[in-house]
């Protein structure tokens, strides 16, 4: 049945896929963002349907809860890119940790919402080896995965005092198109455009449980879909991890051409990670989701992306 949706964070790179894919499901879809990293054209919906708004207005927010009257809000809006969150973490404690309190105090208050998601991260993990699942006990080792954690927590008891059902999802390496944040598919997008073929990357170990920014909205959508009652935590990952050269590799296959990497020591991070990945059996016991989408795949629409170097 069509929802009317609203989601923070809508301009954003998961936001946009997102409310695409919701639009094309039929659902009646609403963008709140302050296009501080989105851009107004990837929300994908026309005026009437747009809200620049910051998440920390509270006024702001109501209003834009009064003009839409959503069933289902997915809050996706914070800040994520680690090193500006390293940079500004007052800046990114106010907007992850605020914000969500004022987006979730509206959900409470309006009285039309039947379900929340709320974007988490896999930042929220300690450093492991292995798959890690839902119970794994937590860690983060950043700002970033700080905020997050404290964003799952705001959400639990959220739930506890609405009693509206509440899916935190926590989303390992998204790639795909429009990407908003210079990560690593997007820095090697830009330089392949750019007619590079010797790559200036940072630490070429580290390995990322990448997943298509199509297959995590059907994970979203699927999750919503199920109507699950209380206060649940899902993975959202492909469950395959990918070093930085595997990554490469696949640009390398794409375009039929050998890259050379060159390591670029103002890239490389302090402190890094080496394994991230998710184990994924609960999100596909619960919804059937499986991913569609392989790392070539989505490098060959990479390829043939229009970005603004
Ligand atoms: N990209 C990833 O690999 C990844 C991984 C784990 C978790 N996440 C989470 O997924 C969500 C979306 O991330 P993304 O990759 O699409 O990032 P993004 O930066 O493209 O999207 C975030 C959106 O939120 C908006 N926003 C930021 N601060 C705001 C504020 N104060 N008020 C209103 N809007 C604001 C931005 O303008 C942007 O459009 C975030 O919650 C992020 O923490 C992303």
């Amino acid at each position: 049945m069509s929802k009317k949706v609203l989601i923070t964070g809508g301009a954003g790179f998961i936001g946009s896929a997102l409310s695409k894919h919701l639009q094309e499901l039929g659902h009646d879809v609403f963008v709140l963002d302050n296009l501080s990293f989105g851009r107004r054209q990837l929300a994908g919906v026309p005026d009437d349907r747009f809200f620049q708004c910051d998440i920390r207005d509270r006024k702001g927010v109501y209003e834009v809860f009064d003009a839409t009257r959503p069933n289902w809000v997915l809050h996706l809006a914070a800040v994520h890119f680690i090193p500006y969150c390293n940079q500004h973490p007052a800046e990114a404690a106010d907007i992850n940790i605020n914000g969500t309190i004022s987006v979730l105090d509206a959900a409470q208050t309006k009285g039309s919402v039947e379900q929340v998601f709320v974007a988490s991260t896999a930042a929220v993990y300690p450093i492991a080896d292995g798959a890690m699942d839902e119970e794994h006990e937590l860690g983060p080792m950043d700002i970033y995965g700080t905020t997050k954690l404290a964003t799952e927590k705001l959400a639990s008891e959220f739930h506890l005092r609405s009693q509206i059902p509440t899916i935190v999802g926590r989303f390992f390496n998204a790639f795909g198109p429009n990407e908003t944040n210079p990560h690593l598919f997007p820095e090697i997008q830009r330089q392949v455009l750019a007619d590079a073929r010797t790559l200036q990357l940072g630490n070429l170990d580290p390995k990322r449980d990448y997943i298509h920014t199509e297959d995590m909205s059907c994970a979203m959508s699927a999750l919503l879909g199920q109507g699950i009652k209380g206060y649940d935590t899902f993975n959202i990952g492909r469950g395959i991890e990918y070093s930085v050269r595997e990554v490469v590799e696949a640009f390398e296959r794409q375009l039929g051409e050998k890259l050379t990497i060159e390591v670029d020591q103002a890239r490389v991070r302090k402190v890094e990670r080496m394994h991230l990945l998710a184990d994924v059996r609960k999100l596909k016991l619960v919804t059937g989701w499986e991913p569609n989408w392989s790392i070539d795949e989505g490098v060959a629409t990479l390829l043939k992306e229009d970005v603004d170097l």
